[in-house]
């Protein structure tokens, strides 16, 4: 089975309030990007990976790849105005003898070595997975004016993480899919935030796979920090 890394990495962090790329955006002392590449080290599948970036800044991107891993060889593809267009754009650039894809953000350098495995291999066996952590928190649904609207039953949300794997010609198929919601009916459907929705909305099974706290997805200026000091601690460790 021939699996291929896709990391989608072409956003500009609005909400983290950073002035260029965010997988570029330095924590403990390297680029994001780079932390979160290393996570597939052991599972060798950095060489070869599929890296989308946004569409102005290949030449620092080429750069800060060569710079980090000057052994491996990288795939870039340039990223489109939604993460849903980026990841097909990557998927066009994935090479022609590739079963299975996984596809994991580069907003998250934490990802546990055993989840991406176990993500691996639940899509081998089934078509597609998303690794996800259970909610600890209760979650509110609020109508537009921020009042109480309903509260979900906690015991079956869970929050989605990445990575998501699946085998090449399913995701290939969701992805299509989507892209013809999008534009027939006048673009009615929003743009997904992640692919395993894509798949499920296809009505195939996706399966979940447990996740750990510490692939936290690095969005807002206090998730940095979190991610600051839990690769400080990995570091001295
Ligand atoms: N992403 C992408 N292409 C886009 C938007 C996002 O490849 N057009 C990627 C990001 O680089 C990130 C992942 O999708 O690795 C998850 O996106 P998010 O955390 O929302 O990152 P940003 O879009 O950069 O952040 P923001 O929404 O705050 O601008
Ligand atoms: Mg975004």
């Amino acid at each position: 089975v021939k699996t291929q890394l896709l990391i989608p990495a072409a956003g500009m962090g609005e909400r983290l309030g950073c002035d260029g790329p965010k997988a570029l955006v330095h924590v403990a002392g390297k680029a994001m990007l780079v932390w979160t590449l290393a996570r597939f080290e052991p599972l060798g599948l950095v060489d070869g990976a599929v890296i989308v970036f946004p569409s102005p800044h290949e030449d620092r991107f080429a750069a800060a790849l060569d710079e980090a891993f000057p052994e491996r060889r990288f795939r870039l593809a340039p990223g489109g105005p939604a993460r849903q267009d980026s990841v097909a754009n990557g998927l066009a650039a994935l090479d022609p003898d590739t079963d299975v894809v996984v596809i994991h953000d580069a907003a998250r350098p934490l990802a546990a070595t055993s989840s991406i495995r176990a993500s691996i291999e639940a899509a081998v066996a089934y078509g597609a997975s998303t690794v996800a952590v259970p909610c600890v928190d209760t979650i509110l649904e609020s109508d537009a004016d921020e009042w109480l609207a309903g509260t979900p039953d906690r015991g079956k949300l869970w929050a989605c993480q990445t990575p998501q794997t699946f085998r090449v010609d399913l995701i290939r198929q969701a992805h299509e899919r989507a892209a013809q919601d999008g534009t027939d009916a006048g673009g009615d459907v929003p743009s997904a935030t992640d692919d395993a929705t894509l798949v499920q909305r296809m009505g195939e099974r996706v399966k979940l796979v447990m996740g750990t706290r510490h692939n936290l997805k690095v969005t807002t200026p206090a998730d940095l920090e979190w991610a600051e000091w839990l690769l400080r601690g990995e570091e001295s460790a």
